[in-house]
C-alpha cells in the first residue's frame, strides 16, 4: 500500500506502509495466484491451506524437527546444517525447499526458525512487487532472522537484482535521487537466512538458485509416514480412531499431510453425527465415500482430466493447452494443481508431444486400455 507522504513505492525505502503489503500470511498472494489457490481450496483433496482451517493446520504442525514425520533425508541434512550453524553461532545458510504443494515447506521454514531460536518473516514472490518492498523487509531483519519467501520463482527481475547482494554480501544497493543527482549507496544488512520455497524449481533463475547454499527436494510421503501423521493428528485432536481407519485415511491422502488432516477432521465430524464418535474402519469408509474421494485419493476433477485425455483424445499425446480448453481450466492450474499427483501415481506421462494417459489410468477408471500396438501407433 502506498503512503502519500512517500516517493513512489518502488523508491520508498522507509520501513512502513509502502512495503507492509509485501509481508503476508500464507495464501494471500496476487490475483492470479489467488485464482489457483481458490480452485485448489475448493477441493477436499486440495494441497493448499483453506482460510478456515488455518488454526487447525497450525495446531497440527510439528514445531521441532524431532516431531516432524517423514522426509528423512531432508530432515537428516537439515539437522546437520542447523547444528553446525548453532555451534558456530552463525546464521544458517540460505535454504531452498522445492516440491509439490502441501508437503510441509512452510512447516519446515517455521521449524528452522524454532530450532535456531530466530524470528521468522513470511512473504511470497508475487507480493514483493517492487525493490522498495524487499528493501523495507530486509532492513527490518535482525541477525539470524529467517526470511521465508514462498513461491520464490515468482519474484520479478528488479526485485531479484537487489536480493542477490542482500543474500550474498548482506548488503543493499540503493539508488537515491534522480537523473544527474542520482547516487548509489550501499547499506550493510545483518546476516540473515532466506528460506525460499517453490513448486517450480525449473522456473528459478540460475543466479537465484546459486545463492542458496542448501537445496532440498520434498517428496510425497510414503504410506507409513502418512499413517503416523494421521495417528499423531488424531491424538492431538483427541479423536478415538481404529488402526484400520488410520490406514483408510492415510491411503486416500495423496501423500500429503495437509490433505490427511482435512480428511481426518471431516471423518471425525461424520463419526460424531452418524455414529458414536469413534472412528472405526467402517465409519471412515462411509465418510470418505460420501466425499467422493476414491481409494487412491482422486476426486472428480482428477478423474475428469484423465477421462478427457482418454475419451476425447484417444489417451494422448495431447497438449496441456488443449486439455485445459476441453475442461475449461487454466493450463497453469492443471500443471500446478492436478498433474503432480497424477504423475506421481504413474497415471500420466509427460512426453515431448503432450500428455498421455497410462495403462494404470485406464485400469483405475475401469476403461479397457487400447492394444499396445494401437497405443504405439498413436505415440
Ligand atoms: N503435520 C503436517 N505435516 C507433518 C509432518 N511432516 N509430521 C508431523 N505432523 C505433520
Amino acid at each position: 500500500m502506498a503512503n502519500e507522504a512517500c516517493p513512489p513505492a518502488h523508491l520508498c525505502y522507509n520501513s512502513h506502509k509502502c512495503s507492509d503489503s509485501a509481508i503476508v500470511e500464507e495464501s494471500s498472494f496476487d490475483s492470479n495466484y489467488r485464482t489457483i489457490t481458490q480452485i485448489m481450496s475448493d477441493r477436499i483433496v486440495s494441497p493448499s491451506v483453506k482460510q478456515e482451517e488455518l488454526a487447525l493446520d497450525l495446531s497440527l504442525r510439528p514445531k521441532k524437527l524431532a516431531e516432524y514425520i517423514g522426509q528423512d533425508k531432508v530432515k537428516e541434512n537439515l539437522k546437520i546444517l542447523l547444528e553446525a550453524a548453532q555451534a558456530r553461532h552463525e546464521a544458517v545458510d540460505h535454504i531452498l525447499l522445492y516440491g509439490p504443494p502441501g508437503l510441509g515447506k512452510t512447516t519446515l521454514a517455521n521449524i528452522i526458525a524454532n530450532e535456531m531460536n530466530a524470528a521468522i518473516k513470511i512473504t511470497s514472490g508475487p507480493s514483493i512487487e517492487r525493490p522498495g518492498d524487499l528493501a523495507a523487509i530486509v532492513t527490518n531483519l535482525r541477525a539470524g532472522d529467517i526470511l521465508f519467501i514462498d513461491e520464490v520463482h515468482r519474484l520479478n527481475r528488479a526485485v531479484e537484482e537487489i536480493l542477490y547482494p542482500a543474500m550474498e554480501d548482506f548488503a543493499l544497493d540503493l539508488i537515491t535521487g534522480k537523473g544527474p543527482s542520482a547516487r548509489s549507496i550501499r547499506l550493510k544488512l545483518p546476516r540473515f537466512t532466506v528460506v525460499g520455497a517453490t513448486t517450480r524449481f525449473a522456473m528459478l533463475s540460475a543466479p537465484l538458485r546459486d545463492r542458496f547454499g542448501a537445496v532440498y527436494r520434498l517428496d510425497y510421503y510414503d504410506l507409513d509416514a502418512m499413517q503416523t501423521i494421521v495417528a499423531r493428528s488424531a491424538h492431538i485432536l483427541g479423536a478415538e480412531i481404529e488402526a484400520q481407519a488410520v490406514m483408510e485415511i492415510a491411503q486416500r491422502s495423496r501423500g500429503t499431510p495437509r490433505v490427511a488432516n482435512r480428511l481426518l477432521k471431516r471423518v471425525r465430524d461424520y463419526a460424531q453425527v452418524r455414529a458414536d464418535g469413534t472412528i472405526t474402519a467402517e465409519v471412515a469408509h462411509q465418510a470418505l465415500a460420501l466425499m467422493e474421494v476414491d481409494d487412491l485419493g482422486l476426486d472428480e476433477i482428477d478423474r475428469k482430466v484423465l477421462r478427457t485425455i482418454i475419451e476425447k483424445f484417444g489417451g494422448g499425446p495431447v497438449g496441456l493447452d488443449t486439455i485445459a480448453a476441453s475442461i475449461s481450466e487454466e493450463a497453469d492450474t492443471i500443471m500446478d494443481v492436478y498433474e503432480p499427483y497424477l504423475l506421481q501415481l504413474g497415471f500420466l506421462d509427460r512426453t515431448p508431444r503432450g500428455r498421455t494417459a497410462t495403462r494404470h489410468a485406464y485400469e483405475h477408471l475401469g476403461i479397457q486400455p487400447p492394444e499396445r500396438n494401437e497405443q504405439k501407433r498413436l505415440l
